[in-house]
């Protein structure tokens, strides 16, 4: 009897023989009984494409006899340090970009707020009310973004979620990046909006796209990233304007991964590239990664704040944002603000990291050598073998697997901090261009290749 994905069914063959030779039992396909009593009509949610992708995934990895670099167990908060298995090692698996997580007065902000106020905003702050840290909190973001005004709300993607399906509709055009951020596509899907993803960055493209056929829809917007997560490089915002402003569209600039990170300041792109930021409608960005909390924000006029704060369900029908989490988040960005010299460090970090990268041959993609670089392996299985390797080597960088990326572009990913030192950067280039070269050549076909079940 076999299962119906012949790929599991041969993984499965390996795995069984490999028991075999070590004395246990074979084991078969899942049956029925295994999944409980049946549900007369019921789909079972095994048949569901994403979970038979899952199975397939921790098939090959138990194949190949690695623990599946996802859900990792930290053993301690994660710094530029982390515990995992017992083991020390360098962590670049953390957005804690300024080093801000673990810093006393945003943790003395977190825990005086819970004192005083509690763990949870009780409701929704248009019925419950508001606690004295959401406005000082939209309004320290508006300041630093040079915006109006700002709305947070309880999640980063929920804010992508909500406001692009508040704004946009079945007449209208959102036109993303190709590498933008699932938030904004799930928005856009939403929206019932027509989506069309970009070349990346490739501002000409939509130049060109929008003066063939800007009539055929009532409004237009275009979304881009401030600094891509999955690349570590920026769009050319300037020209974005200009083709936005050509063409009565929105523009809307996630910047989760840029606030903290480009500009002297760390107040994001419109800062790194001289950029006057109240040419751009809509300016997004997340609390959870410079600014050690959790939220999402959209900054921009007075009109769209108003809208999102009336109208916007994610906002409207959700609890308000946390005390403990709003006051982490207003303390972070005191401490960037008074502190510009993390920015300095982490830009340094950055440029660090990819110039070595680079000389040590390894392919980085397009990184600009901010706080994100890719390093690029090409094959998903190979690409797990080395992130594996590399945490044994005490360095923990996180894969990215298709079909979170296409195939060919599987990596492992680094995020930099203000507090990596220079020897940690260096070893993890050093640790990791070795593993690189030792499994070159390795890949899942391969092992199943090798391996005869006879
Ligand atoms: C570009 C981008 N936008 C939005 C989000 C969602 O933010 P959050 O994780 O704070 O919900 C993320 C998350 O990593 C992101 O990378």
């Amino acid at each position: 009897m076999t299962g119906n994905n012949p790929l599991i069914d041969r993984l499965r063959q390996a795995r069984n023989a490999r028991l075999q030779r070590r004395g246990g039992a074979a084991e078969g396909p899942p049956s029925a009984a295994a999944h409980g009593p049946a549900r007369r009509g019921a789909r079972d949610f095994a048949d569901l494409p994403g979970l038979k992708q899952v199975r397939l995934a921790h098939a090959a990895a138990e194949l190949a006899g690695l623990r599946s670099p996802f859900f990792r167990n930290h053993e301690t908060r994660a710094a530029p340090l982390t515990r995992i298995d017992g083991r020390d090692c360098v962590n670049f698996a953390s957005y804690n970009y300024l080093g801000l997580n673990d810093h006393p007065e945003v943790r003395a902000a977190a825990c005086r707020a819970i004192e005083e106020w509690g763990i949870s905003a009780g409701a929704s702050r248009l019925v419950g009310g508001e606690h004295p840290y959401h406005r000082p909190l939209e309004e320290a973001l508006a300041a630093l973004t040079g915006a109006e005004d700002c709305i947070v709300m309880v999640s980063g993607h929920a804010t992508n979620v909500t406001t692009i399906g508040t704004l946009m509709g079945p007449r209208d055009l959102v036109l993303v990046d190709s590498l933008i951020h699932n938030s904004v596509a799930e928005g856009v899907r939403l929206s019932g909006a027509q989506r069309i993803a970009f070349p990346h960055n490739d501002w000409e493209w939509v130049d060109d796209r929008l003066r063939r056929s800007r009539g055929a829809h009532d409004k237009v917007l275009i979304v881009v990233e401030g600094l891509y997560s999955m690349d570590g490089d920026s769009p050319d915002l300037a020209r974005f304007i200009e083709v936005k402003d050509r063409h009565g569209a929105w523009l809307m600039v996630d910047e989760a991964h840029a606030l903290g990170v480009l500009g002297a300041s760390g107040r994001g792109i419109a800062e790194a590239q001289g950029v006057d930021p109240g040419a751009v409608e809509i300016w997004m960005g997340t609390l959870s990664k410079t600014l050690s909390a959790c939220g999402g924000y959209i900054a921009g006029s007075r009109q769209l704040v108003d809208l999102l704060r009336y109208t916007a369900p994610g906002f409207v029908f959700s609890v308000g944002l946390a005390a403990p989490l709003a006051a982490a988040a207003l303390a972070a960005i005191e401490v960037m603000r008074r502190e510009p010299r993390r920015v300095a460090r982490l830009a340094a970090n950055g440029r660090r990291f990819l110039e070595a990268a680079r000389a040590a041959g390894l392919d980085t993609g397009l990184s600009q050598g901010h706080a994100v670089t890719p390093v690029i392996i090409g094959d998903s299985f190979r690409t797990a073998l080395v992130a594996d390797d590399i945490l044994k080597a005490g360095v923990n960088a996180l894969p990215i697997l298709a079909p979170a990326v296409p195939e060919k572009q599987a990596r492992l990913r680094f995020f930099l901090t203000s507090e990596h030192t220079p020897e940690q950067i260096d070893r993890a280039v050093a640790v990791t261009a070795e593993a690189v070269a030792a499994r070159r050549g390795e890949s899942m076909l391969n092992r199943l290749g090798r391996f005869d079940p006879a």
